[in-house]
């Protein structure tokens, strides 16, 4: 059977990516950036999954205003890295895994979440920015990659105790996968940032490292903090926080052994935060 070995927090700011591609990782600005991510790299050589359930966010590429899946799951054999306006990153294209990702939106659809099936869909920063820091440049990704996007950016957003639910149901599904395959779930996004109005900059690490503590110990009462709380808190992009939430719950329900924990201000506008969990 398919089993979740771990599960990997980061950030996925743009800037990063352009970082990256653009040769300027060892700049003063960017590496400590990048040194946060540096047993991370380590860590994913140490420790290569068979494939990785991505939870991420589309930022209008993929999907726009006139289509707005709330939990869509990428059931295709590849998928492009998208052009967000200055052409695709150069990165490796995604290689999905049809079949496990047919099975966990069986599973799930049946445990009553609505999910979208993807079938095409090109990603984007959200999804290529953290397989990037954590397996530097490679020619290809280590393993497949199933993309999950959540709808974080047009209202109304999922809330924290539905991704942490979903969460625990994407667990069922893949545990109940009849293949041997060792499975990490991701969640990207966050954590406090505000890109646009008149509070654009807001960054609350106080709020950030509370979120991480609560995520590690008790994600059940993480769970219920409200939407609006995020927002107030960490700014309005900072709902992203929620996506960590399913990553969480895919997780059994012993502690889990953290292996690395980084909060870096400031990346761009935002606060970088970064956790590999391990299952006990
Ligand atoms: C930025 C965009 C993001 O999607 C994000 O999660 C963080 C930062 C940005 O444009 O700086
Ligand atoms: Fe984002």
């Amino acid at each position: 059977m398919a089993r979740i070995s771990a599960s990997v927090y980061t950030s996925h700011v743009p800037a990063i990516g352009a970082a990256l591609d653009l040769g300027k990782s060892a700049e003063p600005y960017w590496q400590p950036v990048f040194k946060g991510y540096e047993f991370s790299k380590q860590w994913m050589k140490e420790n290569q999954p068979d494939v990785i359930f991505l939870v991420y966010n589309d930022h209008a590429s993929a999907f726009s205003l006139e289509l707005i899946p709330t939990f869509a799951i990428g059931c295709a054999a590849e998928f492009q890295p998208a052009d967000e306006g200055w052409g695709p990153r150069p990165v490796p294209k995604v290689v999905g895994h049809p079949e496990l990702a047919a099975h966990i939106a069986q599973s799930v659809i049946q445990d009553d979440f609505d999910l979208t099936i993807v079938n095409k869909m090109d990603v984007d920063h959200g999804l290529t920015v953290p397989l990037s820091l954590m397996c530097g440049q490679p020619e290809a990704w280590p393993c497949p990659v199933i993309p999950f996007a959540v709808n974080v950016v047009q209202y109304p957003v999922p809330s924290g105790r539905r991704c942490y639910n979903l969460g625990k149901a994407i667990r069922k599904a893949i545990e109940s996968f009849d293949q041997d395959l060792n499975v990490q779930v991701w969640g990207t996004g966050g954590m406090s940032h505000q890109l646009q109005g008149p509070r654009a900059g807001l960054i609350n690490k106080e709020f950030d490292n509370r979120v991480l503590d609560r995520l590690i110990a008790d994600p059940a009462d993480l769970a219920t903090l409200p939407h609006i709380d995020y927002v107030r808190e960490a700014g309005s992009e900072g709902i992203e926080l929620v996506m960590w939430l399913i990553a969480r719950g895919a997780m059994n329900d012993r502690p889990p052994k953290v292996r690395h924990r980084f909060y870096h201000v400031p990346a761009s506008n935002t606060a970088v935060g970064h956790l590999i969990l391990e299952n006990v």
